[in-house]
């Protein structure tokens, strides 16, 4: 048997298992958890709400070696190339180790700042870092800034700007003090425009409040290409550099997580990085049916390709991660929205939901109805916590009690003759993930869990997972609108955006 019988089974399965409710599913097998549920350090993932049966497991793993997934994850733990367009390893695996060269940069630089070596215009002490970025430069960071409140050191604030939006560097630079706050300039290529153009307007309020060059004393860049860097003014000093083989979407681990480490300090940010680590071991060795990246990415595979359902929704039941959906929404979607393989060939399988999502209890009152009751199932992951940290116990309770009571009702719906509208038709799947508490350790895992289970539903695809092409074309069209709308070019466009732009600029002049 080979790929495309294993393929071809799999198909006739999600035809059979069509009539075999999930609810019936749980009846025909006393062991499902034993399958279906596995724990690892302070993170328990529970499978067994997902449309499949143990064949259909078998049948997945089947896949999963013929497609030689184990020896993948060898090579890219190994730094060997798997990034094929741009012939480039994926390196963040071994920026999480303690002896990494990032890992070192960051540790120093954390020291310095807490012990107020590093200080501000005229010795003062750093309250506070803009961190501008965009995408993989920022997205990471600003969601375990918020996930990890608890556990931050309130003497060093963070403020992420990422938008290109004015609104967002102006908010971001209101009632700062521009002697005691540095400004990290986060971009791999450093090339990105919002980024560019939002840390030219950081260097002159720094240089217009404390005088002369003054950014190149507060101004850092975090990047992989030092020379921009340099051209764009920034002492080489202050360039604390990451490697080209890390891609954005998956560099909070290098020197992109700094004013996160700032924040943490070198406690909480080891903790993270020990965390993702375990997470990484836990791939290399664990046997695919237990190994809990592999068993996602075989479930969303199944999911998109045989179950076709192109959606999944991400409802962390902790406020505190709300931004995840956002996070995975990027990590997902840019690193598999393909449809050309990675031999340039037309991709045959979906290797990217559209994810969304928001904090439960919010999206009850949002799309949850959609979930409950639209034609069209979408995959569901819950994830909670169990020890909360807030001091409202009565609160904590009610927020599982919610995630556990969603998760039952998509299951096994309910029925109503009677009157239709309040059937709930149930069979509809989700993942259930809990993590002990909400620490640094523990997100660390979790966030380390979905770039594996991203980057393994890739390969189960044939696609790379490392490059974003699709992202460039719009980029150039920017640039040269921009040109247009400065009046220094005459490109003409179709009678849409030629009727836009009439009205764009007639209103901006009245
Ligand atoms: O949106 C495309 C993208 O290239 C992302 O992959 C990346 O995370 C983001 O832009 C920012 O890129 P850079 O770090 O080079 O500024």
């Amino acid at each position: 048997m080979n790929e495309h019988d294993t393929l071809r089974a799999l198909a006739k399965a999600a035809n059979r298992i069509k009539n075999t409710s999930l609810s019936e599913l749980f009846t025909a097998d006393s062991k499902r958890m034993e399958k279906f549920a596995v724990s690892l350090a302070g993170m328990y993932a529970d499978f067994s709400r997902q449309k499949l049966d143990g064949e259909i497991l078998e049948q997945l793993l089947k896949y999963a070696e013929q497609r030689s997934v184990p020896e993948f994850i060898k090579k890219m733990a190994g730094g060997e190339i798997v990034n094929s367009s741009e012939n480039l390893p994926a390196n963040h695996m071994s920026a999480r180790q303690k002896n990494n060269k990032s890992a070192k940069l960051i540790r120093e630089f954390v020291t310095n700042l807490h012990q107020g070596i590093i200080t501000g215009f005229g010795g003062r002490r750093i309250s506070h870092i803009v961190h501008i970025g965009i995408g993989g430069s920022e997205l990471g960071s600003r969601l375990v800034y918020d996930a990890l409140k608890r556990s931050r050191d309130p003497s060093v604030k963070v403020r992420f700007v990422s938008n290109i939006d004015a609104a967002c560097i102006s908010d971001a630079l209101s009632g700062l003090d521009p002697a005691s706050t540095l400004v990290f300039v986060v971009s791999k290529s450093f090339s990105t425009a919002e980024t560019i153009s939002n840390a030219k307007i950081a260097r002159d309020w720094l240089n217009q409040h404390l005088g002369g060059n003054a950014y190149t004393k507060q101004m850092y860049a975090i990047t992989a290409n030092s020379e921009e860097a340099l051209g764009f003014g920034i002492d080489p000093e202050k360039t604390l550099s990451f490697e080209n083989g890390i891609g954005g979407r998956f560099s909070l681990w290098s020197t992109v997580g700094l004013s996160l480490a700032a924040s943490l300090g070198n406690t909480g940010w080891q903790q993270l990085l020990a965390g993702a680590e375990v997470m990484d071991q836990h791939l290399l060795q664990t046997p695919l049916q237990d190994n809990l990246p592999v068993l996602s990415a075989l479930i969303s595979f199944w999911n998109l390709n045989f179950l076709k359902m192109p959606a999944r929704a991400i409802v962390p039941y902790a406020q505190r991660l709300s931004l995840l959906p956002l996070w995975l929404q990027q990590l997902v979607m840019e690193s598999n929205g393909k449809s050309v393989t990675n031999t340039g060939k037309s991709a045959e399988l979906l290797a990217a939901p559209v994810v969304f999502g928001d904090a439960g209890t919010n999206a009850q009152h949002a799309f949850f109805q959609a979930l409950h009751q639209a034609p069209n199932p979408v995959p569901v992951d819950f994830i909670g916590v169990v020890k909360d940290s807030e001091n409202y116990p009565g609160q904590a309770k009610s927020l599982l009690a919610n995630l556990l009571a969603q998760s039952i009702a998509l299951m096994n719906g309910k029925q109503n003759s009677q009157n239709t509208q309040t059937n709930f038709p149930g069979d509809r799947p989700s993942t259930t993930i809990l993590l002990d508490e909400l620490n640094p350790f523990n997100l660390g895992c979790l966030l380390a869990y979905y770039e594996h289970e991203t980057v393994i539903l890739a390969h189960l695809c044939h696609i790379n997972p490392f490059d974003q092409w699709g992202v460039e074309l719009g980029k150039k069209l920017a640039v040269q609108m921009q040109n247009r709308l400065d009046g220094s070019a005459s490109t003409q466009y179709d009678m849409a955006t030629e009727a836009m732009l009439k009205h764009i600029i007639r209103r901006h002049d009245q």
